[in-house]
């Protein structure tokens, strides 16, 4: 590691762009679910919504159509969904799923997991004790894909979530609402909660790739890998994980100090 390097608390990989960064980590991924079938095994995916993953999704849809990869071993859990919100609504974190991935590959629908943004709010708290308990049941996340807010929040977790937060209802900042506001008519339809798995959740995965592309990602993304650990940029709790790494396209790099001060 350079000296410039070294200002960097978590691996970065740099690519030319997030078709390239995204191939990279669809072939990552592909890599482990073979190697799980081989050993019989179960290969247990965490998932993430936002315009960040639909790369990644399209170059996964093109490795089962194009190089028969079988996602017959998959397991999923998604990160989060807004709340309330229908399966079915056009901005639901289920249709996301469905439409970027799921549709367009073997898994067995029955293997996949998006929080139910429909449950009655008293059993919200049983509901996300169950979600965790099923993670585990299935064997932990064994590769956790993440985006990035720019506020610094991974899943729904924004500033001052702890670092062992566990799976709950959120309110979502305004920041967030107004960056999502896209997929809606208005911000006004933009729902102020959500259910999300916590920091610890996220942290107990065995890899955890965070993709980031764009300049407008570049500040987030130099607090997240070089700034101190903080709740103020949740993200920087990755510091904390042995086995995390940043998967940037250059846009999203820029900020970094080798970059910055070379
Ligand atoms: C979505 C999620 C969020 C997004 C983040 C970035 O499941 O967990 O943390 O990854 O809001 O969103 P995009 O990719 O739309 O910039």
């Amino acid at each position: 590691m350079s000296l410039v390097d070294s200002f960097e608390k978590i691996p970065v990989q740099i690519f030319a762009d997030d078709k390239i960064a995204s191939a990279h980590v669809a072939r990552e991924i592909a890599d482990l679910i073979r190697q799980k079938q081989k050993e019989g095994k179960p290969c247990v995916l965490g998932l993430a919504t936002g315009s960040t993953p639909k790369t990644l999704y399209k170059e996964l849809v093109a490795l089962h159509r194009h190089q028969g990869l079988s996602f017959k071993n998959g397991i999923t859990f998604n990160l989060d969904e807004y709340y309330p919100i229908e399966p079915n609504a056009l901005q639901s974190y289920h249709r996301f799923m469905n439409t970027h991935l799921f549709d367009h590959i073997d898994i067995d629908k029955s293997n996949t997991h998006v929080p139910d943004g429909t449950i009655d709010k008293n059993d919200v708290r049983a509901y996300a004790a169950t979600y965790e308990k099923k993670i585990e049941l299935a064997g932990g996340i064994d590769y956790q894909v993440l985006g990035i807010g720019l506020n610094g929040h991974i899943g729904f977790n924004e500033p001052g979530s702890g670092r062992h937060s566990g799976t709950r209802l959120v309110a979502l900042d305004n920041t967030t609402r107004l960056a999502n506001a896209y997929e809606f008519t208005s911000i006004a339809q933009v729902p102020r909660l959500a259910i999300t798995v916590g920091i610890n959740t996220i942290l107990k995965a065995r890899k955890i790739v965070l993709l980031g592309w764009g300049i407008h990602k570049a500040p987030v993304i130099r607090k997240s890998v070089e700034g101190t650990v903080t709740d103020h940029v949740p993200a920087s709790f990755l510091q904390e994980h042995p086995n995390c790494s940043f998967v940037l396209d250059e846009g999203a790099a820029q900020e970094l100090t080798r970059f910055k001060t070379p």
